[in-house]
Parts: structure tokens; C-alpha cells; sequence
């Protein structure tokens, strides 16, 4: 959507928050022992008591109210029985709506370990997603985002994942403009304009790039199980610097 009312930005902030918030509840509360299942729940009753819905689960009749990956698995994860163990790469990834509004937020992390060759993975995305953030200007190539991602990427000595991307959102989870690629694409000539929301989600791995669906349907792991690090933010498209919802 194009956010083009002081009603927009109020009501878009406020999911934004709710999105974050309830990222960085389960961030904190991941922890050996507990199920994904268990950790999803802390995320589904934040979102409860701030009234919001699970956007997934809203709209895609996801099993589960948010997508929690466990390496090499690393979008769309189903909670469920799963016992996270010290050093568990996975990632959480919040979406929700509240009053016809919707925010999109996701993170990488271990759980209760430092391993510094894979926090340097999540530095690198990261920063993809800070420079892109930036590089999301109105009037300025759509692709500009992806380009300055695969380049930071590279940069670092990463991959990108070319099979997910980010997506237009705000009225819907997925809306236009779809397909916000993760690299350089010479034939995307969408330009952005200022108010258009958007979620910006790079996928830095170390291997091919590729992901194939497990046989649950939903699971997306890497097709070399290589380790991988997704890192998202809502934003709104200026003439400046963006308005970031989910910080
Ligand atoms: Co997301
Ligand atoms: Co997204």
C-alpha cells in the first residue's frame, strides 16, 4: 500500500511496534529445553493481549501463529515439538495485523551460545538490511534495494538467497510490489514512490542461494543445508530516510 494519511502511519506504527515487541519477547525467552511450540505460544499471546492477529495464521492458515526455523530450515517453520538445543541456529519471523493493518518483522539468532563465525553471518545481514533500508528512496530503482544487498553480501563474503524476497505489505501480509529481490536484477525497472510500505527481509547464507520445501509444505530449508540469516523490517518509503516500523 502507499501510506498516504496521517491514519496510515499512526495505525502502521502501531503493528510495527506490536510486531517487534513481540520479536524481541521471544528472542529473550528462547531458551534450551522449551519446544518451538512453547516459544511460538509466548509470541501468540503477546500478540492476544495487544489485540493483534497472527497474519500467517490469518491468512495463510499457517500452523502456528508465528514461523520459528531451525537450521537448515530457515523461512516459514512450523512450531511444534521441537526441543531448541544450545547453539540452535533458527530464526523467528513475526507477522500480524491490527485494525486492517499489517507488520512484518523476523530475526536470526542461537540460542544461548556465541558462535562468532555465524554472529558474523548475522553482522553482515544485518547490515544488507541497514544499507538496503537506506537505499529505499522515493524515486530511486526498487532494485536498488536488492542490489545493495547482494553487494553488501558479497562484500562480506556471502551469499544471497535468490529464491525469497521481500514484498510490498500494509492492507495485506503480501501485497504489491511483490518480487523485492535480494539481488541485482538489470530488468527490474520499478521505481519507488514516497509512502509505499514495504517489507525488506535479506537472506545471507554461505552456500548455493536455493531452497526447497520440506515435506510438511511449508518448511523451506536450504537446498545444501548450508546456514543461512534473515534479518526483516517494515518500513515506510520517503524522500529520506525511511520511517522503519519495527525497530
Ligand atoms: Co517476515
Ligand atoms: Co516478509
Amino acid at each position: 500500500m502507499t501510506a498516504d494519511s496521517e491514519k496510515d502511519i499512526r495505525h502502521l506504527k502501531a503493528i510495527g511496534r506490536i510486531c517487534a515487541l513481540a520479536l524481541k519477547k521471544m528472542m529473550k525467552h528462547a531458551k534450551p529445553g522449551m519446544t518451538t511450540a512453547e516459544l511460538d505460544n509466548i509470541g501468540s499471546e503477546f500478540l492476544k493481549a495487544e489485540g493483534a492477529k497472527s497474519a500467517p495464521q490469518a491468512m495463510y492458515n499457517f500452523p502456528g501463529a508465528t514461523c520459528i526455523s531451525v537450521s537448515p530450515v530457515i523461512a516459514h517453520g512450523i512450531p511444534g515439538g521441537y526441543v531448541l538445543q544450545e547453539g540452535d541456529l533458527i530464526n523467528i519471523d513475526v507477522s500480524a495485523e491490527l485494525d486492517g493493518y499489517f507488520g512484518d518483522t523476523g530475526a536470526s539468532m542461537i540460542v544461548a551460545k556465541h558462535i562468532p563465525e555465524i554472529e558474523k553471518m548475522f553482522n553482515a545481514a544485518k547490515s544488507a538490511l541497514d544499507k538496503a533500508v537506506r537505499a529505499a528512496k522515493a524515486g530511486e530503482p526498487l532494485n536498488g534495494i536488492g542490489r545493495t544487498i547482494q553487494e553488501e553480501a558479497k562484500q562480506k563474503g556471502y551469499n544471497v538467497i535468490y529464491d525469497l524476497t521481500g514484498h510490498g505489505i500494509g492492507k495485506s501480509l503480501h501485497e504489491d510490489p511483490s518480487a523485492i529481490h535480494n539481488f541485482h536484477k538489470p530488468d527490474d525497472r520499478r521505481i519507488l514512490n514516497e509512502g509505499l510500505v514495504l517489507a525488506i527481509e535479506p537472506f545471507l547464507t554461505t552456500g548455493r542461494g536455493r531452497v526447497v520445501e520440506e515435506k510438511d509444505r511449508w518448511s523451506l530449508r536450504t537446498v545444501d543445508r548450508a546456514i543461512a540469516a534473515q534479518f526483516e523490517h517494515t518500513i515506510i518509503v520517503t524522500k529520506d530516510e525511511p520511517i522503519i516500523l519495527t525497530l
